[in-house]
């Protein structure tokens, strides 16, 4: 018998809602996303985004159904995203999850973001073999996490300042760029020269899985103000690969060197940043030579969606790991 999961995700900008079967068959994955509304501030309003998501909530979910040609009866269970992410946003989905589980009796499941970011990788590689070394690169996250078995983390190294995608969005920001800039960055790097201007990469102190991408995040700002300062045409195609590069190429040797101490052969990507194209390509090359096996979810699955949020909770539901109509968002919730 199919497991038919209606899943919630409102913990940033993004109001989806999606229908999944045995956490592989995506029968719809409505995504509204506020960049509309967010763009001209330059970054997402939290007051804005919860009254955005509401606005949205009952449409997204009438059109999730509608998409999969379902009704609330055929569903099996509800899961919601409860953290982390803005509070008043995550309360939108939350509330609503709940809302629908008590009306219809049926079982509601509460996901972790990250957790959900993962399992965006299970919706179309249901038996990847464990153990594995996942990077979750987002706009507020950079983690590299162990999965031992289904539900089972561990996270071995993380940020300890800016995530990635909050560098590439600054960065981008103060190119003139508009919100979000990472995919804006990756497409202006394309025609860019990487070695043409060369920024810091910071490694840390030797073996560290952490990152830090603050101090790379000041040398772009400082160099565009000191071209301005000089009158000087900034090259914004070189500066986005050169960025980019330095941003990058720490991602991939602190994932390889998180799978060879694990000593696992797959490593995952998720999250926004996981969309990245010289990411993907360079690490599959670089990994290649190493061994490694790497997966990827298509670019739409890997920002903010509800998809990944049903796949992780068809995993929870086959656990039976069910949450109590008390759930609550939790805005700094860990893995
Ligand atoms: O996972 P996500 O949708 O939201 C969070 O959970 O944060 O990630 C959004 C982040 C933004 O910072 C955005 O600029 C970045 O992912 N991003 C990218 C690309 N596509 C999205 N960064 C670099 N290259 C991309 N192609
Ligand atoms: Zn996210």
């Amino acid at each position: 018998m199919s497991v038919v999961i209606l899943a919630l995700e409102t913990s940033c900008d993004d109001t989806s809602a999606a229908v999944v079967v045995d956490g592989t068959e995506i029968l719809s994955n409505i995504i509204s996303s506020q960049v509309d509304v967010h763009g001209k501030f330059g970054g997402v309003v939290p007051e804005e985004a919860s009254r955005k998501h509401l606005e949205l909530i009952n449409h997204v979910i009438n059109e999730a159904l509608s998409v999969a040609g379902l009704s609330f009866k055929d569903l099996d269970a509800i899961a919601v995203t409860y953290g982390p992410g803005l509070v008043g946003a995550l309360l939108v989905g939350v509330s609503a999850a709940k809302a629908i589980a008590y009306g219809l009796d049926l079982p509601l499941i509460g996901i972790n973001h990250i957790e959900g970011h993962i399992y965006a990788n299970f919706l179309s590689e249901p038996n990847i073999a464990f153990p594995m070394i996942c990077l979750v690169v987002s706009g507020g996250h950079t983690d590299l996490v162990l999965l031992k078995k289904h539900g089972c983390y561990h996270v071995e190294g993380k940020t300890r300042d800016d995530a990635a995608g909050e560098a590439f969005d600054k960065v981008a920001r103060s190119m003139g760029l508009s919100y979000p800039g990472g995919p804006l960055i990756d497409r202006l790097a394309k025609g860019g020269n990487p070695d043409a201007i060369t920024f810091p990469k910071a490694y840390l102190e030797e073996g560290s899985l952490d990152f830090s991408f603050s101090g790379l995040k000041s040398a772009v700002i400082n160099y565009i103000h000191r071209a301005d300062q000089n009158n000087k045409e900034v090259n914004k195609v070189d500066l986005a690969a050169g960025f980019q590069k330095a941003v990058t190429d720490v991602l991939i040797d602190k994932t390889l060197n998180a799978a060879k101490k694990a000593g696992v052969s797959t490593i995952l990507l998720a999250g926004g940043v996981a969309a990245n194209t010289r990411l993907r390509t360079d690490l599959s090359i670089k990994a290649a030579k190493t061994n490694h096996r790497v997966i990827y979810p298509p670019p739409v699955l890997c920002t903010d969606n509800a998809a990944m949020i049903a796949g992780a909770a068809y995993y929870k539901y086959l656990r039976s790991a069910f949450a109590p109509l008390t759930l609550n968002a939790v805005p700094d919730l860990k893995l």
